[in-house]
């Protein structure tokens, strides 16, 4: 199958009603939907998954954060599926992202930025992120037709 990319909306984007949104513009871009998840979050999976800023000063709040309300978490299939994803979520900082990218046109601050999505400059992370995420069996096998 194509690439595989992880992706989340994160608790300000589900708080603020974002979720339709957001799938909708990577479903208009003809990116795969295989599979999705509306969860919380724990202290454990928050530590593992955000592991390489455990040293940073924004740590402890990233983490308060990111298990303070669900997330809605996906995995998407294409071609150069996570850098296709990352030029349509903009940068890391809401402040840096052209208009027409999700957090250009969402995100609030650097801590509220809607969306979490596989970087691609990353070696692997994608596959990291799914595997942290997702069961194997949670993923569907299909081929999009439209
Ligand atoms: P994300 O790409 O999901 O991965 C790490 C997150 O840390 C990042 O999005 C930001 O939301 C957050 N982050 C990065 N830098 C800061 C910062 N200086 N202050 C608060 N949060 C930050």
């Amino acid at each position: 199958h194509d690439e595989r990319t992880f992706v989340m909306v994160k608790p300000d984007g589900v708080n603020r009603g974002l979720i339709g949104e957001i799938v909708s513009r990577f479903e208009d871009r003809g990116l795969q939907l295989v599979g999705a998840k509306f969860i919380q979050i724990d202290e454990e999976l928050a530590h593992e998954h955000y592991g390489e800023h455990a040293d940073k000063p924004f740590f402890d709040g990233l983490v308060e954060f990111i298990t303070s309300d669900p997330v809605f978490a996906m995995v998407w299939e294409g071609a150069d599926a996570t850098r296709q994803v990352r030029a349509m979520v903009g940068e890391t900082d809401p402040a840096e992202s052209a208009p027409g990218t999700i957090r250009g046109d969402f995100g609030l601050d650097l801590g509220h930025n809607v969306i979490h999505a596989s970087d691609h400059e990353d070696e692997g992370a994608n596959v990291r992120e799914i595997d942290l995420f997702f069961d194997d069996e949670e993923l569907v096998d299909w081929t999009r037709s439209g």
